[in-house]
């Protein structure tokens, strides 16, 4: 489905440059068919060299012959690059935003015409297929552009379409998760230090394990209390380890890492 488009991403940093790394590495385009910018010559020059493709300064010029235009840009940064593409955008390219925060209306009123907009909420994973994006399309989009969109991060990983409303949400959970989730794993790698495990072990054993925690619950479809009563035998390890866990107050300290993480993007969006 992708074959035919010519990917723009506009700011290749850290989640653009997943996304064109994660595109690069499948079937579904290639190479030739992405281009990039970012704001200053060095970066695009060093990019350019490391992602393989052209990586220009200059946006217009950029998007120009694009099908497809990603905006990979900060939230702040989101007004004045639309301000800069506007007049070369046209209603038969479509755009697609990953900016957290800034809504599907407020783009299409930047662009001014009635582009189809499609705002989204990937994460770093897509670098190697294995993100999570929610998607949501603005007031413009044929079902054929959100369909455009879903072959895009479909080849990134997983995708889920959810009501604007909850892009939010979805970036304190899946978005800033992987950053919690490496705090679990750092930190359970530590308790293997702790118990005489060399700390490269230790990182792999408790990498694999959430791996397949991970697997577990979205291949069982299982809730995950039912899964983790299965490791936990009466009387055995696990249920001392769950006490210690309970003690720390681990859920409470989870549930309001993704409130504080949602609160700060509905926050960003009201700058
Ligand atoms: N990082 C994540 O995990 C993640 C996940 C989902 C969504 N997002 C969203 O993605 C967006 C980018 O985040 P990031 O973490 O990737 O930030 P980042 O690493 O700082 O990347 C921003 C990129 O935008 C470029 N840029 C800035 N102004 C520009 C302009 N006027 N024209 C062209 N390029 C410009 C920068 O170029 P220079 O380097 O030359 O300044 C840089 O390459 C944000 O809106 C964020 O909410 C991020």
């Amino acid at each position: 489905m992708l074959k035919n488009e010519r990917i723009c991403v506009i700011g290749a940093g850290k989640i653009g440059e997943a996304i064109i790394r994660g595109l690069a590495n499948t079937s579904a385009t290639s190479k030739n068919n992405i281009c990039a910018t970012t704001r200053h010559k060095e970066t695009a020059e060093k990019q350019s060299k490391q992602l393989g493709i052209p990586v220009f300064t200059d946006n217009k010029t950029a998007c120009k012959n694009a099908s497809i235009i990603i905006l990979a840009v900060k939230p702040q940064a989101m007004k004045s690059v639309i301000a800069e593409i506007r007049p070369v955008v046209s209603t038969k390219q479509l755009v697609i935003s990953v900016a957290a925060s800034v809504t599907a209306s407020s783009i299409e009123d930047a662009f001014g015409k009635k582009i189809p907009v499609i705002r989204t909420m990937p994460n770093l994973a897509c670098t190697i297929q294995c993100g999570m994006t929610g998607i949501a399309a603005g007031r413009y989009c044929s079902p054929e552009d959100l369909e455009k969109a879903m072959a895009v991060f479909n080849s990134l990983g997983r995708t889920m379409i959810v009501d604007e409303i909850h892009l939010n949400a979805v970036t304190g959970l899946s978005a800033s998760g992987p950053a919690f989730l490496y705090i679990i794993i750092e930190a359970l790698s530590e308790g293997g230090v702790k118990v005489g495990l060399p700390r490269e072990t230790a990182t792999e054993l408790v990498a694999q394990a959430m791996y397949g925690a991970a697997k577990m619950v979205l291949t069982t479809n299982e809730h995950p209390a039912k899964l983790k009563d299965m490791v936990t035998t009466p009387a055995g390890c696990t249920i001392d380890g769950i006490m210690e866990l309970e003690d720390g107050g681990i859920r409470h300290s989870l549930i309001k890492a993704v409130v504080k993480a949602t609160e700060r993007a509905k926050e960003l969006s009201q700058q």
